[in-house]
């Protein structure tokens, strides 16, 4: 039997990043894409360019890395979104470009306070413009769960004689039921019958985003859009792992269709997730929660032993949890134990100066910390690719007792090979920081947020910091990540994070403006 692939977008850098706390750097983005390129994930929706520099430059630069997916940015049905996506997708291998408008009536009314003729003319408009910078246009009608179908089947003729060859229908507010996404699906199928693809993009506000994706899946949908861990806008999108696994373990329900996804690889994308944006899946969450293959009960523990299959509809290695890496590292490890875990964790592909780095780290950390876990490696190496080879590099942190005098910090930053030390004094420690990193490096920040948490266990658990930092009143904020078992450390790493991504985005848009003069 002919089996239908089942397109996979992903978009967690776009969708995901609207979850509150979610933000990413440009570092950090495109780490995430290389998973995704890793997993076997088709389309990319690397951001929505119109949105901030920040988001211009991450889809730029992700554009150049990835090779084996497609790459797409977000852009609303007016003429400057589209042009920021095509231009920030331009040097991609594949590309698209994903426009949208609101087809409910609640939000035309309300919202774009515009009549449905409007609404449509809208729609080819942005279609035919972005048809002058790729061939491959998507177009969502978004609200499409609370669309009329008549409407829904008028805008959508409209748009594919315009060159739309995507044609997704988002429940944007998640309330839709399964067998309600089923009927539209079918409804849609054998409207445009081969002159697009069908497309279907769930949130979860009922907690059915994967059911109904499942059951457009069945009616005949070709693409779906999802994120890891299930990140996205309020209570989140469907979760790519979740429907990738429904598929593959009930094979015998859906017969017909296949996805290209690397099941392995997800395990590992999970965890580099909940790590950047530091939003952890619940423990019981299917698939990637850490108790998603723990067995507690005794009768449950004693059957899995006889026969895996008593208890587990899915095998652990499937999504590349390791089964027998028993190895545990610690202060006596060498290189090539530390090279072999690494391995095992998903981080096999690393250069030898990135290697040679989180060795190093990983050495300083056993001086710091008894037990090293799985966690604090995959913390680490993450930590270090991100930050390994960028405008300026820290050192070094040593900070004054500020209990009884003048809070002071000595800072040692790398910069082009050399190494600059200075000091300055601050209104508390972290401020005396932070200045010190100013007057070395020549940019003066505003720190607008700042979090810190622990993200791995124990007391001498690797604090992970968030910092945002605005180095000009005209700049949205940029964001840093530092990590470190020592809080200030941790804090100096995040600022000069912010610092780097505002340096690579200043540099890439200046790239840009010199190219298209
Ligand atoms: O939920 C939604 O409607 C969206 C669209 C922009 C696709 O995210
Ligand atoms: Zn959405």
């Amino acid at each position: 039997m002919n089996k239908n692939k089942i397109i996979i977008f992903d978009t967690t850098l776009r969708d995901g990043e609207q979850s509150p706390g979610a933000s990413m750097n440009t570092a950090e983005k495109i780490q995430i894409a290389q998973q995704l390129e890793k997993l076997r994930v088709d389309v990319i929706e690397a951001g929505f360019a119109a949105a901030s520099p920040g988001d211009f430059d991450a889809i730029s630069q992700i554009a150049k890395t990835i090779q084996n997916s497609k790459i797409c940015s977000l852009a609303r049905a007016v003429e400057n979104d589209i042009k920021a996506a095509g231009e920030a997708i331009a040097s991609a291998k594949m590309r698209r470009i994903h426009t949208f408008i609101a087809t409910s009536p609640i939000h035309m009314q309300y919202k774009l306070k515009m009549t449905p003729d409007q609404v449509i003319k809208k729609a080819i408009e942005a279609v035919q413009y972005a048809k002058t910078f790729v061939d491959d246009v998507e177009f969502s009608l978004e609200d499409a769960g609370r669309s009329e179908i008549s409407f829904m089947k008028e805008i959508t003729q409209a748009v594919i004689e315009a060159g739309a060859t995507t044609i997704n229908l988002p429940d944007t507010v998640g309330y839709r039921l399964p067998h309600e996404i089923k009927a539209m699906v079918e409804q849609m199928v054998a409207f445009v019958k081969d002159d697009a693809i069908i497309s279907l993009h769930n949130h979860n506000d009922l907690g059915l985003g994967v059911a109904n994706t499942l059951a457009g899946i069945e009616a005949g949908a070709r693409q779906v859009e999802c994120t890891i861990n299930g990140l996205g806008e309020r209570a989140g999108n469907a979760a790519m792992e979740e429907i990738v696994m429904t598929l593959k373990t009930r094979q015998d329900v859906f017969k017909d269709v296949y996805t290209d996804i690397n099941t392995k690889e997800i395990i590992t994308a999970s965890k580099m997730v909940a790590n950047i944006t530091g939003i952890e899946p619940q423990p019981n969450k299917a698939i990637v929660g850490k108790n998603a293959f723990a067995h507690e009960s005794g009768i449950h523990q004693d059957g899995v032993l006889k026969h895996q299959e008593t208890y587990e509809i899915m095998k652990p290695e499937d999504i590349g949890i390791e089964k027998n890496n028993s190895i545990v590292l610690g202060k006596h490890s060498g290189r090539a134990a530390f090279k072999d875990k690494l391995k095992h964790l998903g981080f096999g592909d690393l250069i030898e100066e990135e290697l040679q780095a989180a060795f190093d780290r990983f050495k300083m950390l056993c001086d710091k910390k008894k037990d090293i876990a799985d966690d604090d490696i995959r913390m680490i190496v993450a930590d270090e690719k991100l930050n390994h080879n960028k405008t300026y590099e820290i050192i070094a942190v040593q900070i004054s007792d500020c209990s009884n005098g003048v809070p002071s910090a000595v800072v040692q930053i790398k910069h082009k090979d050399e190494i600059i030390t200075d000091a300055a004094i601050g209104n508390g420690t972290m401020d005396a920081i932070f200045k010190t990193i100013d007057r070395i490096t020549g940019y003066e920040g505003t720190l607008v947020d700042y979090t810190v948490k622990a993200v791995t266990e124990g007391k001498d658990a690797l604090g992970k910091v968030t910092a945002k930092v605005t180095f000009n009143d005209d700049n949205p904020p940029m964001i840093g990540h530092g990590l470190s078992v020592d809080t200030m450390v941790a804090s100096a790493r995040a600022y000069i994070g912010a610092l780097n991504s505002y340096l690579s985005m200043k540099d890439m848009l200046n790239k840009t403006k010199q190219h298209q003069v």
